[in-house]
C-alpha cells in the first residue's frame, strides 16, 4: 500500500497508529527498505523523498528558481503529487523515473533546505498516518515529522559504497556514469542535507543504528525485522510449523 490523502488518516505524529521511521543519506536502500517492510507488514509507506524531487521537478516546469522560497513554497502548497501503485504521479502524469535522476535528486536537495518549503509539506506527510500503520523514509521522519515514532531507524553506508551500488544499478541501465564524479555528488547531497539549518540530517535520539556498508539488503530488512518483533510483538503471531518451517508472519493490524 502507497500513502496517499485520505479520510482516515490520523495526524497524530506516530503515537495511536504505529509508525516505523526510516531516515539516512542517499543511496542506503531506505526506499527499498521501507516498501519492503510495509509490503510484509500491510502497512502504508510513505516516501518523503519522492515530494522534494517532485517538488524540484515542477518548479523546473514552472521556471520557479530553486532559491527563490516563497515561490517554491506557494507550489509546495499546492502540489497535485499523488501515488499509485508504487508509481508517483503530478497532477495525475505519472513521472516514472524522471524523478530519480542524480539531477533531480539534487535540485530536491536544493529545494528541502528552505523552511517554508518543509512547513508547507509538513501537514500533508502527517496526514499519511493510517491503520493498521505507517512505515515512512526520508531524511527528517523520526527527528521531526513522526516524532513520536515507537520504532526510529538510521540507515548508513560509506559514502564510496553507495557510490558503488548507484554506480552498478546506472551501468545496468545502460547509462555511462564516471564513479568519482558519483562518488563526489554523493559526498555533496550528504553535505546539503547534515549542514542544512532546518531539519537536518541526524539519527534521532533513541535510533536504532544500522550500517548497511557490508551487508547485503536481505541482512538489513532481517536486522529491521528483529526491531519490528521487538517493539511491536502484537503484530506478529507465531504460525504453527508448516511445510516451510513456519515462523513469523504479519499480521494486519
Ligand atoms: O530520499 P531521496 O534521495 O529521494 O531524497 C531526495 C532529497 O530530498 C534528499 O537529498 C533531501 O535533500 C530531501 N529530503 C528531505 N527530507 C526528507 C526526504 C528527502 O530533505 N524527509
Amino acid at each position: 500500500m502507497t500513502a496517499d490523502n485520505g479520510a482516515e488518516a490520523q495526524p497524530d505524529g506516530g503515537a495511536a497508529v504505529p509508525v516505523i521511521t526510516i531516515d539516512g543519506p542517499s543511496g542506503t536502500g531506505k526506499g527499498t527498505l521501507a516498501a519492503r517492510l510495509a509490503a510484509h507488514l500491510g502497512w502504508y509507506c510513505l516516501d518523503s523523498g519522492a515530494l522534494y524531487r517532485v517538488l524540484g521537478l515542477a518548479a523546473g516546469r514552472d521556471g520557479i528558481d530553486l532559491d527563490d522560497e516563497t515561490a517554491l513554497a506557494g507550489l509546495a502548497a499546492n502540489l497535485g503529487i499523488g501515488f499509485a501503485a508504487g508509481r508517483v504521479l503530478l497532477e495525475g502524469e505519472d513521472l516514472g523515473d524522471l524523478i530519480r535522476t542524480e539531477t533531480a535528486g539534487l535540485a530536491a536537495s536544493r529545494v528541502a533546505v528552505h523552511p517554508m518549503v518543509r512547513a508547507a509539506l509538513l501537514d500533508w506527510q502527517r496526514r499519511q498516518v493510517r491503520p493498521p500503520g505507517l512505515v515512512a523514509d526520508g531524511r527528517d521522519m523520526g527527528t521531526l515529522v513522526f516524532s513520536r515514532a515507537r520504532l526510529k531507524v538510521f540507515l548508513d553506508a560509506s559514502a564510496q559504497e553507495r557510490a558503488e551500488r548507484r554506480y552498478k544499478q546506472l551501468m545496468k541501465k545502460g547509462f555511462n556514469v564516471n564513479l568519482p564524479l558519483l562518488v563526489e555528488a554523493v559526498r555533496q547531497r550528504d553535505a546539503r542535507d547534515r549542514d542544512r539549518p532546518v531539519a537536518p540530517l541526524r539519527a534521532a535520539a533513541g535510533a536504532v543504528l544500522v550500517d548497511s556498508t557490508a551487508m547485503s539488503a536481505d541482512d538489513v530488512f532481517e536486522r529491521v525485522l528483529e526491531e519490528v518483533r521487538r517493539v511491536f510483538p502484537d503484530q506478529f503471531h507465531q504460525v504453527a510449523a508448516d511445510a516451510n518451517g513456519g515462523g513469523l508472519e504479519a499480521v494486519p493490524g
